[in-house]
């Protein structure tokens, strides 16, 4: 049977490919790595593909002289490549109304916070700032404000006294990588699926049945 196809966008690190790949590596998984996209020549990321024997595509912004003509070359290199679902995966470039229009429901991303709280940059300081106690991760469908759209699923962790933002941001990296390929996996086999703005899961076999996971399993 032919697997979901997935196209990851990435600007840096790509921790949260890496967890990708390695669920992909698994025969029974029922998504593939159709091809990682970077707006970055040289996002470290790009070298995690490459060794799993992904296709990579750079794509720098900064060669465009419009948001509008980086992303028809975002969208035809992920047409090209029969994308069923774009992965936002560290992927640091916002993106118009045009292109969230035209994956609409098929494009997802990850945050480092529990939605609809502490958007954008420097996340985890403001967690700390805020004096929160818990905080993690979101995977939501996206839209085009930053940071918005339906979420799929969220994954919660403490924030303990002596927590910076270094360590804090490990802890939630930990659950990021567990929530992605489980949240993947469900929309690749049909078990989580949006009308509109609503997220719907239906039963699956290991149990990953609830919009939420706290604490992970
Ligand atoms: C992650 O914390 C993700 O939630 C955020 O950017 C970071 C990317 O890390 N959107 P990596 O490149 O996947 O390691």
């Amino acid at each position: 049977m032919s697997k979901f196809r997935l196209g990851v966008l990435i600007s840096g690190r790509g921790s949260n490919l890496q967890s990708l790949i390695d669920a992909c590596a698994d025969s029974d998984f029922p998504a593939e790595i159709a091809c990682v996209i970077s707006n970055k020549p040289h996002a470290p990321g790009l070298d995690r593909a490459k060794s799993a024997k992904i296709e990579t595509v750079s794509i720098p912004h900064k060669s465009y002289d419009s948001r509008e003509a980086f992303e028809t070359d975002l969208t035809d290199a992920l047409e090209s490549r029969q994308v069923d679902l774009v992965c936002n995966a560290g992927f640091m470039r916002l993106l118009t109304a045009g292109f969230v229009d035209h994956w609409f429901n098929r494009q997802i991303n990850i945050h480092p916070s529990l939605l609809p709280a502490f958007k954008g940059l420097h996340v985890h300081e403001q967690v700390l700032e805020a004096g929160a106690r818990i905080s993690g991760c979101t995977i939501h469908y996206v839209r085009a404000e930053m940071d918005d759209g339906p979420i799929i699923a969220q994954a919660a962790v403490p924030v303990l006294p002596d927590d910076t933002a270094d360590s804090l941001a490990a802890r939630v990296l930990t659950a990021e990588h567990t929530l992605y390929p489980k949240v993947v996996k469900g929309i690749a086999e049909g078990t989580i699926t949006i009308n509109g703005d609503d997220v719907t899961f239906r039963d699956a076999a290991e149990g990953f049945s609830a919009p939420m996971i706290s604490p992970l399993r």
